[in-house]
């Protein structure tokens, strides 16, 4: 297995007036050639989380390592500028004044100075910047600065990239393309690098693994498909995508969490007893159209977003009433409102979330008799 290049222990950092709980006991580690993305709403912690790894920021609590030594710990610390990490900024601070070619050199002070230019040309031909050299960057389109920025963050072959919502500048049309080369050439080059996003599209697409920060702590680390199918809180469930969030008792003789909507058997980690009431996580793509499927609802409303239909579908609930889930149906066909649908769920796609409990009041009903169920916003 690849060897850890960083590595965070129960790292801390506030930030006064406040005080301001920035960082709030943060362990993560990544390893050689991986792919992270520390992915979470505003405010939560993810660039003061990529400062600390910098060292442009002094943790209060925990350690940091990197490259297996301690850069910032009790009594230990190791300047920015010797740690190994490259930096690429959300507004890519390239020179304004300097060439695209000075602006990589920059950063090459480490070697010898009739070696600068050499590798500054071999990483923007890397980058397929050839010809821009002795251009300015305000000679340049976004994703061509863009690209330039990782030159100069990669040219010192750094152990680690660190990039802070690198494609967030972009048009929507070119930020796919952009963020899809870089991936590719830091794969190819090997390079271990911590994403920041606030974009759950991009995180799933890019990344080996996913950090998913909520209000200074990490709630959930895993790959993109763990994180998106297997949320295990109520934030990450609602935070990664849209999903369906549903009542449940646990029913720990079969290891199962019972539902209006069926079983699912995904409960054994919680640890939970008998009759905990819980919510279970549904993603819209874990129901399946089938004739034969026990499930039966009115289309209430359509979306067609070219790889799926996203429909809000009203369900007749066990206890009375009527539940609205948001389903994904094959783009294959047309649907009308008020057309009839039959399905069945992939237990696959569903998830038993932690918070439920806590969130809601242990033990009481989620969702009210009757009433529409929980639908998170997004
Ligand atoms: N230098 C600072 N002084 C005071 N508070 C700060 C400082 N830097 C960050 N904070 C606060 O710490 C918290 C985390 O900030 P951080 O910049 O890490 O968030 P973020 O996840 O990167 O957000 P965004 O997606 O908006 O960039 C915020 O509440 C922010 O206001
Ligand atoms: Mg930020």
């Amino acid at each position: 297995m690849s060897r850890p290049v960083i590595q965070l222990e129960g790292v801390r950092k506030h930030f006064w007036p406040g005080p301001v709980e920035a960082v709030r006991d943060v362990s993560l580690e990544v390893r050689e050639g991986e792919i992270i993305t520390l992915l979470g709403p505003s405010g939560c912690g993810k660039t003061t989380t990529l400062r600390l790894i910098a060292g442009f920021e002094v943790p209060d609590e925990g350690i940091i390592r990197v490259g297996g030594r301690i850069a910032a710990g009790p009594s230990h610390w190791i300047p920015p500028e010797k740690r190994g990490v490259g930096m690429v900024f959300q507004d890519y601070a390239l020179f304004p004044h300097l060439t695209v070619g000075r602006n990589v050199m920059f950063g090459l002070d480490g070697i010898p100075r009739r070696d600068r230019k050499a590798r500054a040309r071999q990483v923007l031909e890397i980058l397929d910047l050839g010809p821009y050299f002795d251009r300015f960057p305000h000679e340049l389109s976004g994703g061509q600065q863009q690209r330039v920025a990782l030159a100069r963050a990669i040219a010192p072959e750094p152990l680690l990239v660190l990039m802070d919502e690198p494609f967030s500048n972009l048009d929507a049309h070119l930020r796919d393309q952009v963020r899809d080369e870089v991936v590719e050439i830091l794969r190819k080059a090997g390079v271990t690098c911590i994403f920041v996003s606030h974009d759950q599209r991009d995180a799933l697409a890019i990344s080996d693994r996913v950090a998913v920060m909520n209000q200074g702590r990490v709630e959930q680390v895993g790959t993109p498909r763990e994180i998106y199918k297997h949320p295990e809180s109520v934030f990450v469930a609602t935070f990664v995508g849209r999903t369906n969030l549903l009542q449940g008792v646990v029913q720990n003789e079969n290891g199962c969490v019972l539902t209006d909507f069926g079983s699912f058997c995904r409960v054994d980690r919680l640890g939970m007893p008998n009759g905990t009431q819980v919510m279970v996580s549904v993603r819209p793509d874990g129901f399946e159209t089938s004739e034969e499927g026990t499930l039966r609802g009115r289309i209430l409303s359509t979306v067609y977003t070219g790889a799926h239909v996203e429909a809000e579908v009203a369900i007749p609930s066990a206890h009375g009433g009527t539940r609205k889930l948001v389903v994904h149906l094959p783009p294959s066909r047309g649907y009308e409102v008020g057309e009839e649908i039959a399905f069945r769920l992939d237990p696959d796609f569903a998830s038993v979330v932690r918070n439920a409990c806590q969130t809601l009041g242990f033990g009481s009903p989620l969702v009210e008799e009757g009433a529409e169920p929980v639908l998170p916003a997004r």
